[in-house]
């Protein structure tokens, strides 16, 4: 059988790592598949049996001594199926080369498989990407050809990987042998990354074959090195990256989301799909807060969940908190029915059919939509079906760290604060989706007032506080802004 040709340009600064570079030139030798050329550019004049070709390249920069490795690619960008490109230390298996092959045949254009480096000691493996806040896109699950992949937002692997065809391609948009643009990189690992950030190729790591698409740095330097302005320690353990991976591969999102790369995106599609009332900019306040609302301990409920768009966003954006869909799914309660009555409550029948169908949806379809999503059978979720003056109070709620409320009326929206709002954690996030509605709005004030609780809200769009005693700030129906909030003390 014909062997795919493989060239290897390998970068090496000094004496110090000859011994890695013995091992990892042995081991591109020994490939079975390809018929391998190592090609090193090195500081220093070298005689290591297996390397076909060494050029000693002297330069006032050393830093810029990896990005010769590409103008090597390219000078035989004609003459290799694949190429490669490491530092001295990067210890390439074949599998690497096998599953890049694999993975480019059917990947989109826009996507480009790759690694994520580890060191290990007897501790175990440690993983280098993992440092000052870089971390998977738990919303960026996609499903290509039955198998996972995610994007970790560091996209540093100190080697690359490309095919014939992946090259040419880039050729096009870029001068290879050059930086492509302005890094948020170093120049050593811009080597690595541009391609990665400068030629719409998002970089994925097949997660659900996650052995194959991790790559050893054979030495030990980043396991116990500190950030020098944080002092974080520059790497994370294998436990907490397994963890995350399952993480990853428990949300399931592979149906719908299949093309959604981000929770902006993941919105875009609710929105398209008709599935949530919300417009963009409002998705935007728990990407904001993600990070505050994490760190609050307790559930997520949202009530009045209509088709479950947004219940969806959070259940995906806070990937590790149960989540309440409490609605009656069947729209208003009957007037007569309610707990306070208020004059200017709108349970009519043209209240209740809005220019994107009827209020009333039933469960069975927002199930749907949920499976849709990839959600269904996610013990995180829990459908509580009824009118809320009959399903909260005896409901299983325990602790709430966002508690959202979309049920458009007064009665309603008072009965929800009545039985949740104690069980808010300080610190949580009461939203009020129909703050813009006057009936909505003025079970909220006296709410405010009953618990002397300041009559201030939080502006959506801005986070900022804004006082609700001098009158209307905007135009809507109330004189204020749907999706004002307040943050539990
Ligand atoms: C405006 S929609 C919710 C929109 C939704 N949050 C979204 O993402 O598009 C209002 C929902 O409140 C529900 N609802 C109204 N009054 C209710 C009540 N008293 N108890 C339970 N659900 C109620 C309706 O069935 C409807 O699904």
């Amino acid at each position: 059988m014909k062997k795919n040709k493989l060239l290897a340009a390998l970068v090496n600064y000094g004496e110090d790592q000859i011994s890695y570079l013995n091992q990892v030139v042995k081991e591109l030798k020994s490939f079975k598949k390809y018929e391998v050329t190592i090609i090193v550019n090195s500081n220093i004049p070298l005689d290591i049996s297996g390397i076909d070709r060494v050029n000693v390249i002297e330069l006032p920069d050393y830093q810029l001594l990896p990005l010769t490795c590409r103008q090597v690619i390219w000078d035989y960008k004609d003459d290799f199926d694949v190429f490669l490109f490491g530092e001295n230390d990067m210890l390439f298996k074949e599998h690497h080369i096998d599953k890049h092959i694999e993975y480019t045949e059917f990947l989109p254009d826009n996507r480009i498989a790759g690694f994520l480096h580890y060191e290990e000691d007897h501790t175990g493996k440690h993983f280098v990407a993992m440092h000052s806040g870089f971390d998977w896109d738990y919303g960026s699950v996609e499903e290509h050809n039955g198998k996972q992949f995610a994007y970790f937002s560091c996209l540093h692997q100190a080697t690359l990987i490309i095919t014939k065809d992946q090259l040419h391609k880039i050729g096009k948009q870029h001068d290879f042998t050059k930086f492509f643009g302005k890094s948020q990189y170093s120049s050593k690992c811009q080597v690595g990354t541009d391609i990665f950030e400068f030629c719409n190729m998002k970089k994925l790591i097949c997660i659900s074959e996650f052995e194959d698409n991790i790559i050893q740095h054979l030495p030990i330097k980043y396991i116990y090195h500190k950030h020098d302005h944080s002092g974080e320690v520059m790497s994370g353990p294998e436990s907490v990256m397994r963890e995350q991976v399952n993480k990853l591969l428990n949300t399931k999102n592979n149906m719908k989301v299949n093309t959604i790369t981000s929770y902006e995106g993941l919105a875009e599609h609710l929105i398209d799909s008709g599935v949530t009332m919300l417009w963009k900019e409002l998705f935007d306040l728990p990407i904001r807060n993600f990070q505050k609302i994490s760190s609050v301990d307790g559930d997520i409920v949202e009530c009045g969940v209509w088709r479950g768009g947004c219940s969806i966003f959070l259940s995906l954006l806070f990937n590790d908190k149960n989540i309440w869909c409490c609605d009656s799914y069947e729209g208003f309660q009957p007037l007569d029915k309610t707990t306070y009555d208020f004059d200017g409550e709108r349970h009519t029948p043209a209240f209740s059919h809005c220019a994107l169908g009827p209020l009333a949806i039933s469960l069975d379809e927002v199930k749907q939509n949920f499976e849709d999503y990839g959600l269904l059978g996610d013990g995180r979720i829990q459908f509580l079906k009824g009118f809320v003056n009959e399903t909260l109070p005896t409901a299983k709620i325990e602790k709430i760290s966002i508690l959202r409320l979309d049920v458009d009326s007064y009665s309603a929206t008072l009965d929800i604060l009545d039985n949740l709002y104690p069980k808010v954690q300080p610190g949580g996030f009461i939203i009020f989706d129909d703050a813009n509605l006057t009936e909505s709005f003025e079970a909220i004030k006296h709410f405010l007032i009953r618990e002397n609780l300041p009559l201030e809200l939080h502006n959506p769009y801005t986070d900022e506080i804004y006082s609700i005693s001098n009158g209307p700030v905007v135009e809507t129906n109330s004189g204020f802004h749907s999706n004002s909030y307040i943050i539990k003390k």
